[in-house]
């Protein structure tokens, strides 16, 4: 494997991630893990960089991590997707294409953007082909590098959430995956392909969500309520079964965005079917969540496990076992090729 050591770094808005990862013949030796709360968001606006470099660095120190190659995960919020049909190009005229069109795909002006591409089907029978392609505000890739560098890293490297969640959960091979991430202020969906990651969306319907459910139904405060959610989640019968009742209009909301993307794909795609659901983050791991998500979509859904794949002593999987979703984003960052 053409891989060296590295640290993933997830910056979510509830929790900063770190995972150190080392290759071992053609696998990944899991090395540590460990979080912390985020006290302060990280915008495009980077009011509080110097924050989360200290944070990091603390994880970092805390944890006895010795890689300095780091790679980082950009909120899918606030990262651009889109699939565009072309018909077939060379890459420069793809490239060329772009230069021209990007502007009709993405929020913000062409200058202050970068972007990349890359081909998810060519179909020689039409003549036509999908580019995907996703940009993001160079000041936001900016603002990730100084961190990063800031913490006391090395950035080798940047993607997107869902992209480190596909590598580290749903792998090369295997049916068309619908990633479902549950963090708790949004939802990131993607439809993996062959282990290409080929449409995202995100929902601001998350963890927060189900717990002002709780919160306004059981007149629990916040804190409670997540303790409510994270403990008996969906599993029938707490509370007389109004903890899940509370809850299950949130989950029908999450079901229906699912749906309605998968509906969207299968569209574009005829004879094509979305045939499992791999939940990830932190919610995932909400007792019973994905027995009451399945019955709604109606397809296989599992909790990913990502460290599934990853050599592990005992010790480290008796400790880490029910954090898979937790930690995700960021193994799937350290488990890059670079
Ligand atoms: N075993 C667990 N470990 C950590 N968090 C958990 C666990 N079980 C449930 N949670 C909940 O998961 C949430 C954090 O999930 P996650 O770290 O994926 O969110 P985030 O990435 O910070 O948010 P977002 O992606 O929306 O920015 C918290 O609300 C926390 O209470
Ligand atoms: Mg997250």
């Amino acid at each position: 494997m053409s891989s060296l050591p590295k640290i993933g770094i997830d910056i979510g808005s509830s929790a900063i991630k770190l995972v150190e990862l080392v290759p071992a013949g053609n696998k990944w030796k899991f090395v540590s893990a460990a979080s912390m709360p985020t006290t302060s968001g990280v915008t495009a606006e980077g009011s509080n960089i110097p924050a989360v470099a200290a944070a990091i660095a603390g994880i970092v120190k805390e944890a006895g991590m010795r890689t300095r190659r780091a790679v980082v995960a950009l909120p899918e919020e606030q990262v651009s997707s889109h699939v565009i049909e072309l018909p077939i190009l060379k890459d420069a005229e793809i490239a060329q294409a772009l230069e021209w069109q990007v502007e009709q795909y993405i929020p913000i002006p062409k200058e202050q953007a970068t972007w990349s591409w890359e081909v998810v089907r060519k179909d020689e029978v039409t003549g036509g082909m999908e580019v995907l392609l996703v940009a993001a505000s160079k000041n936001l890739v900016e603002n990730y590098k100084k961190i990063v560098e800031q913490s006391g890293l090395e950035l080798v490297a940047v993607e997107t959430e869902l992209t480190a969640t596909s590598r580290a959960m749903v792998g090369q091979s295997g049916p068309l995956t619908m990633i479902i991430d549950i963090g708790a202020k949004s939802t990131d969906l993607g439809i993996v392909r062959s282990g290409q990651l080929i449409a995202t969306r995100t929902l601001p319907t998350a963890g927060e969500a189900f717990s002002r459910a709780i919160e306004s139904t059981l007149a629990l405060d916040p804190k409670q309520a997540e303790q409510y959610r994270n403990t008996y989640g969906f599993t029938p019968g707490q509370l007389e079964g109004k903890l899940a009742a509370a809850m299950q209009p949130v989950l029908g909301v999450l079901a229906g965005e699912v749906k309605k993307m998968t509906d969207f794909y299968v569209s574009k795609h005829p004879g094509e079917i979305i045939k499992s659901a791999v939940l990830s983050g932190g919610v995932a791991a909400m007792p019973n969540i994905v027995t009451s998500l399945s019955a709604l979509l109606g397809i296989e859904t599992i909790v990913g496990n990502p460290f599934a794949n990853l050599i592990m002593d005992e010790a480290q999987k008796q400790a880490f076992a029910s954090n898979g979703p937790f930690y995700g984003v960021a193994i799937g960052l350290a488990m890059r090729e670079i």
